[in-house]
């Protein structure tokens, strides 16, 4: 098992994550994914930071990835865990740990203290993984569906 940067190759892939991902957190909007512009964020951030986007790899094939991206805000830069998958039959290996510790080592070099995601409340196994990393609870995010 590898990690390394982000191949343009890679992209089909990463959209099928994504859009899995999708179902999985807007069962009722993930139609509406739109794997174009999702595309060209890949692209565009692996460009200007080609470790923002890295790609975990098994035996040729690739198991799962990691987007991040860099954000400057008005309390100074911060860093945004995007997306993050991996496949179902190398999960609850340690293998997302490790993205995200990979992750943390990028945000450092550029000089990036504070990380934040948004998660979906009933996505135990993420919230879980993401707690063990580190990340605490601070906003909640409210939606309401209109009629
Ligand atoms: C969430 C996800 C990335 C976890 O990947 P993973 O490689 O299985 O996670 P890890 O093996 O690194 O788990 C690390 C820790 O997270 C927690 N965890 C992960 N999956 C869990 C699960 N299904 N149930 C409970 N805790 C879980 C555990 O605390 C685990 O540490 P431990 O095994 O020492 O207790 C994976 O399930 C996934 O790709 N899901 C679909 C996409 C997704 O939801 N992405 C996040 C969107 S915000």
């Amino acid at each position: 098992m590898e990690i390394r940067n982000f191949h343009k190759d890679d992209i089909e892939e990463l959209i099928a994550f994504k859009s899995e991902s999708m179902r999985i957190s807007f069962p009722l909007h993930a139609i509406n994914f739109n794997a174009e512009k999702f595309k060209t964020k890949i692209l565009k951030n692996a460009e200007a930071y080609p470790s923002s986007v890295r790609v975990l790899v098994d035996e040729g094939k690739i198991a799962g990835y990691i987007f991040v991206v860099i954000q400057k805000t008005g309390l100074g830069k911060c860093g945004n865990i995007h997306h993050l998958f991996v496949r179902k039959e190398h999960r609850n290996k340690g293998l997302a740990k490790m993205l995200l510790d990979d992750a943390d080592k990028f945000f450092k070099s550029h000089g990036v203290r504070r990380i934040k995601l948004t998660v979906t409340l009933d996505n135990s196994a993420a919230i879980k993984l993401y707690e063990k990393s580190g990340f605490k609870k601070t906003r909640a995010v409210m939606e309401k569906i209109l009629e």
